[in-house]
């Protein structure tokens, strides 16, 4: 089944040339590879990204950029969520792409019947690559790997979306080459073999 992939880098670097860069290319190599229908959205060049400040803001439709986005979500099937692990969460300017992209309910809407939101990003499916300085064990085991956990609770679980998968890459600057190339290789088969 061909299914459609949306991409979302989250690396603050805009200049690119990093490991989850790297990650993304080979994630979307390995798709395109199977059949699959590739999308990529570069959180870091985004025109006009800002951080939210006025909580009303929440609730407006979103600026042009983040709203071509929001479209963009809306037709992919498997969002594949790629970031380097900073001070234990998502780097700042994803986290602001993600509550841009939350404006105007477009994630949680309001419910006629009442009880639970409407989950807007239900049908969908997600993984989350996520690189780190500390062994990937570490990060499972003594944090608990909270700084992820949120983003799957409070922003795709919460939103309808699963199953969704983790990949925690650590020690990923003491790697080398050979070590990098067996992770990108990883990746590009879990892309190749996506259903
Ligand atoms: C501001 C900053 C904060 C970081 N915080 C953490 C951290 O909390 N835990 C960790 O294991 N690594 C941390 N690192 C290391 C990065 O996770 C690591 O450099 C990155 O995953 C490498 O991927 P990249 O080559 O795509 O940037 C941090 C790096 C920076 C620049």
């Amino acid at each position: 089944m061909s299914r459609k992939i949306l991409i979302l880098q989250g690396h603050p670097d805009g200049r690119g040339g990093h490991f989850c860069h790297a990650l993304a290319n080979a994630y979307a190599e390995g798709a395109v590879k199977a059949g699959h229908a590739v999308g990529t959205i570069d959180v870091a060049s985004i025109e006009g990204l800002t951080f939210m400040t006025d909580p009303a803001d929440f609730a407006k439709p979103a600026p042009a950029p983040i709203a071509a986005a929001q479209d963009a979500v809306m037709e992919c099937d498997h969002m594949v969520i790629i970031f380097p692990l900073w001070l234990g969460m998502l780097p700042a300017t994803l986290k602001a792409f993600l509550e841009q992209l939350s404006r105007s309910e477009f994630v949680l809407g309001a419910n006629d019947k009442g009880g639970w939101p409407a989950q807007k990003l239900k049908g969908r499916s997600a993984h989350v690559i996520v690189t780190m300085g500390m062994p990937g064990f570490a990060f499972r085991l003594f944090f608990r790997a909270h700084g992820v956990k949120a983003l799957e609770t409070a922003f795709l679980r919460i939103s309808g979306v699963k199953p969704v998968k983790n990949t925690y890459i650590g020690g990923v600057e003491a790697m080398g080459d050979k070590g990098r190339k067996g992770w990108l290789e990883r990746i590009r088969n879990v892309a190749a073999s996506l259903r």
